[in-house]
């Protein structure tokens, strides 16, 4: 929990204010969503909204993640506002990645709405940045919980962040496709799938597409064995190659050239870009918003704050903040080494 009577910025009077109605009842609370958006964000804006009507406290829904908790920029949330958004990808919110925020000023302005509009708990809803500045706003006192958003995965204290579960549907939808063309004409072609600092989106959908070769950031890789492999392949009869690379390791047009230098291999290229973070989410991803939605209200009016609510091994789990934006998410091991073994 983090100390609710700071009185750092001067806002003394609504953290006695807060302190005094954590544990017991919440008036208002508000909602973003921010950084990057993930498919499911908006089921679990409605499951946060549905819950907080069950328990009769109102939700001030801020825009563009921490811009409209600065400018004071929100809507009024209720049954009605989130009708039909179960399906829909994106966030009816709107989302930004917002650098003022992280200045003292930024959270000077975030704190005076807070305080203007009696907001008692924040629920943030987005990837580590996010879940940072949601950090710096409980060290001064707002109560805060944390719900992971991102496409990556790479977010400490959960198995799975909402969002990863529609963008690897969407990212195999369209591999499958590739396939049909590149075995028709005996091609190889280089994927590149999002993923800045992780390669869990590549190690998956390798996996899943019974790619040749996946090279992500946290995996040494070596070209000369890659071209082996895929000359290899086409020796025993393959119709086609498939090498997936995560962003974050290197481009899909920096591999080929080293594929046509290296091994004189002709390679066709696509990079999947924002198509893997559009579309309806997941049955998966709704029920994981839903669940998570509905609980950081519970855990907010339990008095928790300065966490995160994640799932780890199906059961829900809160992380404190801290280790959730100081550590990272490592992609579990027997995955690599299957995506390594199934690749021949
Ligand atoms: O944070 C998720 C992510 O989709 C990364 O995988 C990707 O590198 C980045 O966002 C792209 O961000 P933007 O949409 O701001 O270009």
């Amino acid at each position: 929990m983090c100390d609710l009577l700071d009185y750092e910025f001067g806002f003394g009077y609504i953290w006695t204010q807060i302190a005094s109605n954590i544990g017991g009842i919440l008036k208002r609370i508000g909602l973003l969503t921010s950084g990057g958006d993930s498919p499911g964000m908006n089921p679990t804006i409605r499951a946060v909204v549905h819950e907080a009507v069950n328990q009769e406290i109102e939700v001030y829904g801020f825009r563009r993640g921490y811009v409209g908790l600065m400018d004071d920029d929100h809507i009024k949330m209720d049954l009605r506002t989130v009708g039909g958004i179960i399906k829909q990808g994106g966030t009816i919110l709107l989302t930004a990645r917002c650098e003022e925020f992280k200045s003292e000023q930024g959270i000077k302005a975030a704190l005076k709405t807070i305080e203007k509009e009696g907001i008692e708990g924040l629920i943030v809803i987005g990837g580590g940045g996010s879940l940072r500045g949601g950090l710096d706003l409980c060290e001064s006192g707002v109560p805060v919980i944390g719900i992971p958003g991102s496409i990556d995965n790479d977010i400490y204290g959960t198995d799975m962040a909402i969002g990863v579960d529609t963008a690897l549907n969407n990212i195999i939808g369209v591999v499958d496709k590739i396939k049909d063309t590149a075995s028709s004409h005996e091609r190889t072609f280089i994927i590149e799938v999002m993923g800045r600092n992780s390669g869990y989106l590549a190690i998956s959908s390798a996996i899943a597409t019974g790619a040749e070769a996946v090279i992500v950031p946290e995996v040494e890789y070596d070209l000369e064995i890659i071209c082996q492999r895929l000359k290899e392949g086409y020796k025993r009869g393959k119709t086609n190659s498939l090498v997936i690379v995560a962003e974050g390791a290197d481009t899909a047009y920096g591999i080929a050239r080293h594929l046509k230098k290296i091994g004189q291999i002709e390679t066709k290229i696509t990079v999947l870009g924002h198509l893997q973070r559009g579309g309806s989410p997941t049955c998966f991803d709704r029920l994981l918003g839903s669940r998570l939605g509905k609980e950081a209200v519970e855990f907010l009016l339990k008095g928790e704050s300065g966490k995160m609510v994640g799932t780890v091994r199906r059961e829900t789990e809160l992380t404190d903040l801290r280790t959730v934006t100081k550590k990272k998410r490592e992609i579990d091991q027997t995955y690599i080494e299957l995506a390594e073994k199934l690749s021949k």
